[in-house]
């Protein structure tokens, strides 16, 4: 019985840039609750995409001697690429050059128009385009860009105007009606403050078109106009999900899925997804979604992350070096979500030994060995000897498992839901240590308890793949194999699953290759 709908987003990301650190950490955060939800039984639509239109692009294009679209379609796959290798699991993929997504901008800003939220009047301000952001006079520093600090370049156009002004005061009342129902649209609640201060400030209508080149979805009602990349972007989380499609099938997935749970951007695009967005659902009437979640930044020295011959760390150098898992896990578990994080290739070598070659593969090796070396490589009958101590703490850590990272992943708090998980994987390891199996293995009055212990760590070793499995999917499913267990991929009752005493003793244990081999640092 499916919980509902979940619908998650990433950012559509710009196809001026490959796949990199940044833009994988906000695609693998948001994986990691994907798998999670659909473990927990909830109906998931993950998405992601890319940003295909405005100047940047068409200025890109023209540079190469290209046209915007074969610009855009020689990228597309290198992000294709970065997501299969670091086994992101999205429902979809978003171009904003798609039909589907065209029609669906036209359709709202089309609405809009009929509506009277828009008008048409002189632009004259400045333009940074590598953000696609418009700024005024006042707003600029030192005449740069007040986001990047490049150079901005004036405009002078008659635009099509949005009246966001007029949402200042809804917006505030919005954000507030969340806090006190107990569910913030801003989160975390650090960023808060940043929104609702801007927001206080007033808001001037915003341009939503652009005359001077015509690499964008063209505004229906107004002839030579196309729209304002970002207005164009933000519209993809709706466009997904079949919103301004007239056939059934698409009005029926907007009805599964609209509103979105979750969207995660870093915290530099906050305000277009946190007043902009909001502003325009409202104006269209249509519900505005759960939360909106920003991340910090990932800091690199430079130098440090970078291996010999200053080659840029990429996604794929990591990759190749510590496998998919290791990469997903040391992001996720090093940074804080919601802060800023360093991250280098130092710290990244020591989580790599320490967590995963020590505590995590160290057990499930010793273990499986074991269960070859005493049993014959099958998991033995479920303890019936007397249960010490060490058994009943054991034990509880397990079953307090689930609630743990349940309430850690609510708040997107992946370094607590790793050590929740972390709990269970190093009181296993401290259970065998202390219950030391191959003295028990000596001598024939401790057989019964051998078994006792070996299935306990089984067990342990079952329930934390399990919890492991969201954020390093390719090792779970490979320790439930070794386990003689189902495909992990397929659970979808996770609080089922992880019921202690759920192992069937009979099961033959496969050894296997360790899963996280040593790595050594390089000179
Ligand atoms: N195309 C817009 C988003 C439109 S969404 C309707 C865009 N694209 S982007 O390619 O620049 O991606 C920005 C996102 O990439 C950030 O919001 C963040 O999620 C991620 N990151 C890029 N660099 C980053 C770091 N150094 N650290 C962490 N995440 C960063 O903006």
């Amino acid at each position: 019985m499916s919980k509902g709908s979940f619908y998650l987003t990433t950012p559509i990301y710009y196809v001026n840039s490959v796949p990199h650190l940044g833009t994988a950490y906000t695609t693998i955060a948001a994986d990691a609750l994907a798998r999670y939800r659909r473990m927990a039984g909830y109906d998931v639509f993950f998405l992601t995409g890319l940003d295909e239109h405005g100047q940047k692009v068409a200025q890109a294009a023209e540079e190469n001697g290209t046209t915007p679209q074969e610009w855009v379609d020689s990228v597309a796959p290198k992000f294709l690429e970065a997501w299969e290798m670091l086994d992101i699991s999205n429902d979809d993929f978003i171009r904003t050059t798609e039909e589907r997504h065209k029609r669906g901008v036209q359709a709202f800003w089309t609405k809009l128009h009929d509506a009277g939220y828009l008008y048409k009047g002189g632009y004259d301000g400045w333009y940074c385009v590598p953000d696609e952001t418009y700024w005024s006079e006042d707003q600029l520093v030192d005449g740069k860009c007040p986001e990047c600090g490049r150079d901005v370049e004036f405009l002078s156009e008659e635009n099509w105007f949005f009246k966001l002004s007029e949402f200042a005061q809804p917006l505030l009342d919005f954000y507030a009606a969340r806090e006190a129902e107990g569910r913030p649209f801003i989160q975390p609640h650090t960023r808060r403050n940043e929104v609702v201060s801007f927001v206080e400030g007033g808001l001037r209508d915003l341009s939503i078109s652009r005359t001077s080149f015509t690499w964008g979805v063209a505004l229906p009602f107004a002839e030579n106009h196309v729209t304002y990349v970002w207005i164009d972007a933000l519209l993809n989380y709706i466009t997904a999900v079949g919103y301004g499609a007239e056939d059934p099938e698409s009005a029926a997935l907007f009805e599964r899925h609209w509103p979105a749970n979750v969207h995660f951007v870093g915290k530099d695009i906050i305000r277009f997804h946190c007043v902009i967005w909001p502003a325009m659902l409202m104006a269209a009437g249509v519900e505005l979604p759960e939360t909106v979640f920003a991340h910090g930044f990932l800091l690199t020295k430079g130098e440090k992350m970078s291996k010999s011959k200053g080659n840029a760390v990429t996604p794929a150098s990591l990759v190749e070096r510590f496998g998919v898992d290791a990469y997903r896990y040391y992001f996720m578990r090093d940074v804080q979500f919601g802060h800023d994080g360093s991250v280098s290739m130092e710290s990244m070598v020591q989580r790599y030994n320490g967590d995963l070659a020590n505590d995590w593969g160290n057990l499930c090796s010793r273990l499986f060995n074991m269960v070859g070396k005493y049993f014959e490589g099958v998991v033995p009958e479920p303890p019936d000897a007397e249960v010490t101590d060490a058994d009943s703490t054991l034990r509880s850590i397990a079953d307090a498992l689930p609630e743990k990272y349940e309430d850690a992943m609510s708040r997107l708090e992946y370094v607590a839901a790793l050590e929740a998980a972390w709990d269970l994987i190093k009181e296993a390891n401290r259970y065998i240590e202390n219950e030391a199996p191959w003295n028990l293995a000596k001598t024939e009055e401790t057989l019964p308890r051998l078994r006792t212990v070996i299935y306990n760590v089984l067990e342990a070793v079952r329930i934390a793949a399990l919890f492991t499995a969201p954020v390093m999917p390719e090792t779970s499913a490979e320790v439930w194999r070794r386990l003689a267990l189902g495909d992990i991929r397929d659970v979808t009752d996770i609080c089922a699953q992880a019921a202690w005493g759920g192992l069937p003793s009979g099961n033959a244990v496969t050894k296997g290759d360790p899963l996280f081999p040593r790595i050594y640092e390089e000179e």
